[in-house]
């Protein structure tokens, strides 16, 4: 997404409700006639790509079970024997904070309990991570071309903590897993991190109020992998989004001759270059495929095409690509203006979030390029959607109608960009512009117009198959020698926002509740987002039930934020004698679950979406309603981000963490 809201884009558009939706009856005007028209070409669209195996056409390449497909889901990056020669944990351990998660959210977590006063001892704490290093998503994630798309000064995490001004508006890759590393020396968490391991399960030990952590560390592939349990009083769960990638079950994948891999799992040994300097020398004489034209793809096939003797772009569906606008940060207007006062990034990313909303506060223009992305994260002025059909229907027309201009402009960019009038056509996104992450560069169209970039459209229905030799689509095979799967991730909104689902543990909390079981009994139940009854002293990250905006950081550090300040409370209360068990009531949950839920329906425009990680690949309206309702309990807050901060502030200067049980382990 842009910051440029925050200060220098222009463009806002009205936010005017479709003709008739004050409930009289009026004859539809011209214009209500064209968005008619639109929405029929959406929906037509989005029907062509509906398939009927939704969202099990993916498999996980954490669950591949086949050599190929595990092999490219290793982690490409650990440095084994550095690793091996630390011993950062003792099994059987007992720690006072254990997080799950070495990303910006671990960190963000870490640091903020640290400052909160909580963190006192060096071995009060440890982070356990797949990994083989801090960064999470910038570990993994190192392929050509691989920017933030949020403006840095927001997005990278304690700017003012670390004093360091990012280079550049968007961040590169390098420059964000640096930023990682660099607030893990800062707090001294280098020789606090398991990395390389996975916490498969984690069960609550009433006797001794504790929980028990069964993790898997894997010591590369000259030594044996370690099962080790540890202890800690607190489990904070920060493990992430976006980071089981997954490819599509295409008929003879497997089988294809050639070099393949994940974009989160860059092979440089098979394109030439590295993270640091992606020259890709090997790719001269190759014809590369790539399949998917996702955020990911937009950032790589720039790339791509300055190296590949031949490159083919499958596409089932195109993105909208808006102009980047990257610029080197001017170190005066970064003290002037952009670090000038204590406090200054939560301000400007509260500022950034408040644009994206439509919540700007009074007086003020509402600058965000892309209004209608409120349809994904909330906004004030449209808060509570009644659950009729009618309601639903002007909401619907309402936001459509706030989109069109945004839509049109990406369409037309595409025909003053791309010289082949065919090409262009099959460039243009068909949907609105909530549907999937919207995309920024001023690089991707203008590659199509190279002599050796090639646009395979598949009309909306992906591959055929694969072959030894290439790919399959309308019976005739392309052949290639280096295929690149940019094919994404396993949702989000996987498990329906159960936080053990997404992390792939096993959580067991007291009496012996599975907190799988809990979320297929009842769907999403916390308060906050941030804990869940009947699992004392867990918390999350980023949890469901909580607000949503464009920067992820920001939704991390609210969560995070309110959880250092529920944890400072409570140990407070039980004080130094004892060990505090918190942990959040059923009552209090429920009735956190009930307003989330009477938000839900704001969000039915999702369901109605061109077929992506969003709605279930298309098949979240097509629930049975049981399991509609449950999946409504996971919804997020449809104000947007500062009124849920608000609720939560509120919250906090009530002062009595009201439906939270405070207890001490022992007397
Ligand atoms: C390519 C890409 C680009 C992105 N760009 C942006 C952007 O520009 N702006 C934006 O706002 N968001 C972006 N995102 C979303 C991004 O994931 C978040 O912004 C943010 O980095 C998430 O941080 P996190 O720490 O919560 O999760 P992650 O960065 O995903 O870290 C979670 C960590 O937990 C570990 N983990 C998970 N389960 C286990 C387990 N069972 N045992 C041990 N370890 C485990 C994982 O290995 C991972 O390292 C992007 C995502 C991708 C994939
Ligand atoms: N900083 C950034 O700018 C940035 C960069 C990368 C990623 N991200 C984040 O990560 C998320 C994931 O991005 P992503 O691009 O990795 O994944 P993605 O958006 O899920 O894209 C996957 C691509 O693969 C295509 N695909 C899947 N199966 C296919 C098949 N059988 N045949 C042909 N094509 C197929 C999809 O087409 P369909 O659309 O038809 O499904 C889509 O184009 C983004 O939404 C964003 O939040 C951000």
């Amino acid at each position: 997404m842009t910051a440029d809201s925050t200060n220098d884009v222009k463009d806002t558009v009205t936010n005017g409700a479709p003709s008739g939706a004050n409930g009289q009856s009026q004859l539809p005007t011209e214009e209500d006639m064209t968005l008619l028209q639109l929405q029929q070409r959406y929906a037509e669209e989005a029907a062509k790509r509906i398939r009927a195996d939704g969202p099990t056409q993916f498999l996980d390449l954490t669950d591949a079970d086949t050599d190929r497909f595990k092999a490219i889901a290793e982690d490409p990056w650990a440095d084994h024997a550095a690793l091996n020669a630390k011993e950062t944990v003792k099994d059987g351990a007992a720690y006072k904070f254990l997080f799950l998660g070495g990303g910006y959210g671990g960190l963000i977590f870490t640091v903020r309990l640290i400052q909160a006063g909580l963190i006192n001892v060096p071995d009060d704490v440890r982070l356990v991570d797949a990994a083989g290093g801090f960064g999470g998503t910038w570990y993994w994630n190192r392929y050509p071309g691989l920017h933030c798309d949020v403006e840095s000064y927001i997005y990278m995490p304690l700017l003012e903590e670390t004093v360091y001004m990012p280079k550049q508006k968007y961040a590169p890759g390098t420059e964000l897993r640096e930023h990682a590393d660099r607030i893990a020396t800062q707090f001294d968490l280098h020789d606090k991190a398991l990395f390389r391991s996975n916490a498969k399960a984690a069960t609550w030990d009433e006797e001794e109020k504790l929980w028990t952590v069964q993790v898997t560390e894997g010591r590369g592939p000259n030594e044996p992998s370690r099962e080790l349990t540890l202890k800690c009083q607190y489990l904070l769960v920060a493990s992430g989004v976006l980071n089981v990638p997954h490819v599509p079950k295409i008929p003879g994948l497997e089988g294809f001759g050639g070099e393949m891999f994940h974009t989160a799992r860059w092979n440089y040994s098979a394109t030439g270059g590295s993270y640091e300097n992606p020259d890709m020398e090997k790719l001269k004489d190759k014809r590369v495929g790539i399949i998917g034209t996702g955020a990911t793809s937009i950032q790589v096939i720039p790339q791509l095409a300055k190296w590949a003797k031949e490159l083919y772009v499958f596409q089932r569906t195109p993105s909208a690509v808006h102009p980047r606008d990257q610029k080197a940060t001017d170190p005066e207007e970064w003290k002037s203006k952009i670090a000038s006062k204590k406090g200054w990034q939560m301000e400007r990313a509260l500022n950034f979030a408040a644009h994206m909303s439509l919540a700007a506060k009074e007086g003020e223009e509402n600058l965000t390029r892309i209004p209608a992305y409120s349809a994904l994260i909330g906004s004030p002025g449209y808060g509570l959607v009644e659950p009729t059909p009618e309601a639903i229907g002007a909401n619907v027309a309402r936001l459509y109608k706030m989109d069109t201009p945004t839509a049109e402009t990406a369409r037309a960019r595409v025909d003053q960009i791309v010289k082949d009038p065919e090409t262009a056509n099959k460039l243009k996104a068909w949907y609105p512009s909530w549907c999937k992450r919207p995309t920024f560069s001023d690089m991707y169209l203008q590659a199509f117009n190279e002599p050796n970039v090639h646009l395979i459209d598949t009309n909306g229905q992906g591959i055929e198959a694969a072959t030894k030799d290439g790919l399959v689509f309308a019976g005739k095979e392309c052949p290639v020698d280096v295929l690149v799967l940019s094919t994404g991730y396993r949702s989000p909104a996987f498990g329906n926002g159960n936080p053990a689902a997404k992390t792939g543990i096993e959580v067991i909390g007291r009496g012996g509740l599975s907190m799988d079981e809990k979320w297929k009994n009842i769907g999403s139940a916390t308060l906050h987002g941030v804990a869940t009854s009947g699992f004392p002293n867990l918390f999350f990250a980023f949890g469901p039930q909580t607000a949503a905006t464009a920067n992820f950081v920001t939704m991390l550090e609210v969560g995070i934020q309110h959880t250092a300040h529920i944890l400072a409370k409570a140990e407070e209360k039980v004080g130094a004698g004892s060990r505090a068990v918190v942990e959040v009531t059923r009552e209090e949950e429920e009735a956190w679950t009930m307003q989330v839920m009477m938000r839900a329906p704001y969000f039915a425009t999702i369901m109605g979406c061109t077929p992506g990680y969003l709605n279930g690949e298309g098949h979240s309206a097509r629930q049975d309603p049981k399991d509609m309702m449950k999946a409504s309990r996971s919804s997020g807050w449809s104000e947007g981000m500062l009124s849920y901060i608000k609720v939560l502030e509120e919250y906090r200067s009530e002062g009595s963490l009201k439906g939270i049980e405070v207890t001490a382990a022992y007397k």
